[in-house]
């Protein structure tokens, strides 16, 4: 069965539940840890709260801090949460605390999960192979929107879509529920017109007002990296799939 889960707090009983969990923040959380990945960071570190995330860097000042409050960096770390930044930064082999308002929030409801992924367009075909490829037939797959206060956000639940898509024409899963035949519904719809679409969305439009159209267009665009990160106790790193067979 395919599951998408609108609240984020269902990861905690999808995890219990035993499901495999795929959390979406196409903007931008989970797609600033799948480039952050690309090109060359370590390691993530997930915290909930910015301070947190200074108390772990004192200890370690090799460690770079990366978040954003209102989609802005915070004054006194290294980066914002802007996959474009990333891109354009050495990161190879570093390791980043990163603290976001809803991604790494939702991540927090998921970490009993025996296998938790992180997904968005960048990724979106890899990770899906991966599923069809490593992951048991036996096991659900729940995908965990990270939403906020009752509202979804436009962009990851038509992801959620294109993930339920891919994932029931590689797999022998056709059982889906309501949340996911009208993602997979909304993704047969935006398909064609997906940059027109998410632009209309809120969180699209406000990133654009406050100056990351940039990071809107990339984040946006389909299959680009084949890196599927994982999370492991309190670190997100890169599978490294030869390893896996
Ligand atoms: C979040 O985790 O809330 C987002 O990734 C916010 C953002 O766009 O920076």
């Amino acid at each position: 069965m395919i599951r998408v889960e609108i609240d984020p707090k269902s990861g905690l009983k999808a995890s219990l539940r035993g499901d495999i969990l795929i959390v979406i923040d196409v903007l931008r959380f989970s797609s600033c840890i799948i480039t952050g990945l690309a090109v060359g960071v370590k390691q993530f570190i997930p915290v909930a709260t910015l301070n947190e995330a200074r108390q772990i860097q004192k200890k370690d000042r090799t460690y770079l801090l990366a978040g954003e409050r209102r989609g802005l960096k915070p004054k006194d770390f290294h980066f914002g949460n802007s996959p474009i930044e990333y891109k354009k930064s050495n990161l190879k082999g570093k390791t980043v605390i990163i603290s976001t308002t809803n991604g790494t929030k939702a991540l927090d409801y998921c970490k009993k999960s025996k296998l938790l992924l992180i997904a968005s367009f960048l990724n979106a075909y890899a990770l899906s192979k991966y599923i069809a490829n490593y992951v048991s037939s036996e096991d659900n797959i729940s995908i965990i929107l990270a939403s906020q206060k009752d509202t979804i956000f436009l962009e990851d639940f038509i992801c959620a879509g294109l993930l339920v898509s891919n994932i029931s024409n590689m797999t022998q899963r056709q059982y889906l529920n309501d949340h996911a035949i009208l993602a997979k519904l909304a993704w047969n719809n935006t398909e064609d017109d997906l940059e027109k679409i998410i632009h209309q969305g809120h969180h699209a439009s406000y990133l654009e007002s406050i100056g990351f159209e940039e990071d809107v267009k990339f984040c946006i665009k389909r299959d680009i990296y084949d890196i599927i990160p994982k999370v492991t106790g309190n670190s997100i790193s890169k599978i490294n799939v030869d390893k896996e067979i």
